[in-house]
């Protein structure tokens, strides 16, 4: 239901995020600590808002509960949304990342549907639409992000006709015979036409919106723009779909490779596991979207067959702790952890891993120093919107050396060709893709890596930002449109 016109705010960009760019923790004795929040999408926009001027960040801390005051930092103001523990289990655990996230990820795991969920998911869209709707300032631009906040964009519309509304988002956007089971799914699809800018990472992704917005709602649909009518007197707006594929801060990635600091901590790294000759990089939010399954499944078989021996060569796999309270994530939790023992209790020489797996996040420094020392990284993703870890392994190769295995089902195998491409689900096409990084020969590695840093260097997230909001300023405003009506 529309409210009344909300006072504007002072800011000219808000960003609308589940999660704002840092993490409050409540330590033992009562105080609090701020960490930087998980995932690519905090990755690639915090950087994009250190370089505006009135920017705001709407978004959850991060624990459930009252929401800390508004506060300043990076020269940003956060505005924290509260979500009570209800909210986290059933907006949060339950119908973003139990229901939507599986869904739009290829049904990998079962989506679950449950209409609490639904509930609690509106409810707790309506609370950061009424934080995020009156800090912008008169005829502002709000940009909303990804699949947690897909009905914001039309509740933010009904209480500020004034501003521009862009969305993107940063996971898949699955086929529409996927898309269908979705109860509440034309709910979805009016929340996200409530935005003048809709933007993808792929091209099928934007695609597969589109034809879900025919099927569907049965809009009219002229190219990438969508006409949809308004409500009563009010005119026909239109919609723009676009694909804009996300980057990274690429130069200060590459920048921090020079660091002398870092430098050492990469050749530290390569002595504390015994100076293997080869060193091979997983690095993941523990999620059964990364395909860390598959690429045990054939590293353990190469270790069986001989092919590698473990003695001079080691895997580090990195599993980022990820929604530690939903089953799917506790179950692979587990089958990762098993198979990481069988693979150590069978392979390892004594006092030194086959596979050393760390079930912690590490901090920038820390995972350029990874990188560095990394001779072969395995990116084997099921399903992923972009795979941010890709473009900083290349970034973190200035030295024009080392090999990426990328998965054709990241988004990140449109742009990057020249990486090692890979179906994960073929286990012998790993292995072989594997075998071959591991062999191949220095000019080679060069070619590749070149041709793979001419792309990350040259498209990076400033640029990929500056992009949409351009885009998002050429879409015709709302209040313009019913003038010239
Ligand atoms: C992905 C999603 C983000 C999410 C991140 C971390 O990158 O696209 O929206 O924030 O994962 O997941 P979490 O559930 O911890 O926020």
């Amino acid at each position: 239901t529309p409210t009344a016109q909300d006072r504007p705010g002072e800011h000219e960009l808000v960003v609308v995020a589940n999660r704002l760019p840092v993490d409050s923790r409540t330590l033992p004795d009562g105080a609090t600590e701020w960490v930087t929040s998980p995932g690519g999408l905090v990755t690639a926009m915090e950087s994009v808002m250190r370089t505006v001027d009135s920017g705001a960040w709407v978004g959850w801390a991060g624990s459930p509960g009252e929401a800390p005051a508004p506060f300043e930092a990076d020269g940003m103001s956060l505005y924290p949304v509260p979500l009570d523990q209800i909210d986290v289990e059933r907006y949060y655990e339950g119908y973003s990342n139990g229901t939507l996230w599986p869904l739009y990820h290829d049904v990998i795991v079962d989506p679950e549907f449950h209409r609490g969920w639904w509930d609690t998911y509106l409810s707790a869209n309506r609370r950061f639409a009424e934080v995020a709707a009156p800090v912008a300032a008169p005829g502002g631009t709000i940009w909303v992000h990804d699949y947690q906040l897909q009905l914001v964009p039309r509740l933010i519309r009904d209480r500020r006709s004034d501003v521009r509304i862009g969305f993107f988002n940063h996971i898949p956007f699955p086929p529409v015979e996927l898309f269908s089971q979705l109860p509440k799914r034309n709910s979805i699809l009016r929340g996200l036409l409530g935005a003048d800018l809709v933007g993808f990472q792929r091209e099928s992704d934007s695609l597969n919106f589109l034809s879900a917005v025919r099927k569907l709602l049965g809009l009219h649909v002229d190219g990438m723009t969508i006409s949809v009518p308004g409500i009563g007197a009010a005119p026909v707006r239109e919609v723009v779909v676009q694909t804009f594929p996300i980057s990274i801060d690429s130069a200060a990635v590459s920048a921090l490779t020079e660091d002398p600091g870092i430098r050492e901590r990469a050749t530290q790294l390569r002595r504390d596991l015994g100076d293997p000759q080869r060193i091979v990089l997983g690095a993941d939010r523990l999620d059964y979207t990364k395909g860390i399954r598959h690429r045990l499944k054939a590293w353990g078989e190469l270790l069986d067959d001989g092919s590698i021996d473990p003695h001079d060569t080691v895997m580090i796999q990195i599993a980022t702790p990820s929604r530690e309270r939903v089953e799917a994530y506790q179950q692979l939790r587990d089958e990762v952890e098993l198979t990481v023992g069988r693979i150590n209790g069978e392979h390892a020489p004594l006092g030194r891993p086959a596979v050393s797996y760390q079930h912690h996040s590490f901090d920038r420094r820390e995972m350029t120093a990874l990188f560095m020392a990394a001779d072969v990284v395995l990116v084997t993703a099921l399903r992923d919107g972009m795979n941010l870890v890709a473009k900083e392994y290349i970034a973190s190769r200035p030295d024009l050396q080392g090999v990426l295995v990328l998965s054709e089902f990241a988004g990140a195998a449109d742009e990057l060709r020249a990486a090692v491409l890979v179906n994960p689900h073929d286990i012998d096409e790993l292995k072989a893709a594997i075998l071959r990084s591991l062999a191949m020969p220095p000019e080679e590695q060069e070619e590749a890596m070149r041709s793979l840093r001419h792309q990350v260097m040259e498209h990076d997230v400033q640029l990929w930002a500056k992009e949409f909001l351009e885009r998002l300023t050429a879409t015709g405003s709302p209040q313009v449109a019913a003038v010239q009506a």
